[in-house]
């Protein structure tokens, strides 16, 4: 790993593996977030050619230092927010503990991991599998009011919390930061999925993006980090950081 910008500290540096501690300090939250506010943070991958996903993953996308990356960010958030989808695709499991980070989250008056929450309207989820009953921390079931009675009991029974942040079946991406916050997760990360992400993005409320873009591209059809409907004007971040590994680059992007 070797960071492009602010720096590079010392140029012309060979790129070396970072400790897990010096990528946690590098994507510290911002402090206000711990105060209080809540912060989302989304973390994506993107292909050169701006695809999210290759075949209905993301890991064709990836290399080991995204996933350390990945790891690292996982591990400094109070609770990750994901889309129904991605959860499907991905065959999301519960997140697990890591004896690296259990010092710094017991500082940080964190739980032992992140609690895992899934968006979805349908409630379209298979409750038996592990991500529902056995993760050591609860996980969160976000969905709109007219969610599906039966499904709501499934999700219940399975030891699911239900979250409701939206008068329809849908939420309302407005609604989810200010939920969770209001539950004690002020360390927001959404790993997405880009039609999560862009109804987050679309609506004012995602703090901060982690793009890995990497070096290869794959043609076809996959949607971008974020998708959804235009929105009126392009919306301005700024970049922060920038750190390069093995042709990748790990952009951090911030509302100004
Ligand atoms: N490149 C990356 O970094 C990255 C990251 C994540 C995922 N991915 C890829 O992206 C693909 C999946 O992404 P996706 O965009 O299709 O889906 P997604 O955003 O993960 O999930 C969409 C689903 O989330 C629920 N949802 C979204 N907005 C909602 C709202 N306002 N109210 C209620 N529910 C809502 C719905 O679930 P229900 O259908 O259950 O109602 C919807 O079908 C996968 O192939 C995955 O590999 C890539």
């Amino acid at each position: 790993m070797r960071r492009l910008y602010p720096g590079p500290e010392s140029p012309g540096e060979p790129e070396r593996e970072w400790a897990l501690d010096e990528l946690a300090e590098a994507y510290a939250y911002p402090a206000a977030a711990a105060a209080g506010a809540g912060w989302l943070r989304a973390n994506m991958v993107s292909s050169l050619d701006g695809a999210a996903h290759h075949g209905g993953r993301s890991k064709p996308l990836s290399n080991a230092a995204d996933m350390r990356i990945f790891g690292v960010l996982r591990a400094l958030a109070d609770v990750v927010i994901v889309g129904a989808e991605t959860v499907r695709e991905e065959r999301y499991r519960p997140a697990r503990r890591r004896a690296e980070f259990a010092e710094r989250r017991a500082a940080a008056g964190q739980t032992v991991v992140p609690a895992i929450a899934v968006v979805s309207a349908s409630l379209h989820l298979d409750f038996s599998l592990p991500l529902f009953t056995e993760p050591e921390v609860p996980t969160l079931v976000i969905t709109g009011a007219k969610a599906p009675h039966a499904r709501l009991l499934a999700a219940r029974e399975a030891g699911a919390e239900v979250i409701t942040a939206g008068d329809q079946a849908g939420v309302d991406p407005r609604r989810i930061k200010p939920e969770l916050v209001r539950r004690g997760h002020t360390r927001l990360l959404t790993e997405g999925g880009p039609r999560l992400l862009g109804q987050l993005a679309a609506a004012g409320v995602v703090d901060e993006l982690c793009l890995t873009v990497s070096p290869r591209f794959t043609v076809g059809t996959a949607p971008r980090v974020m998708s959804g409907p235009e929105i009126p004007d392009p919306v301005d971040l700024e970049l922060t950081d920038l750190l390069a590994e093995s042709g990748f680059l790990f952009g951090r992007y911030r509302r100004p």
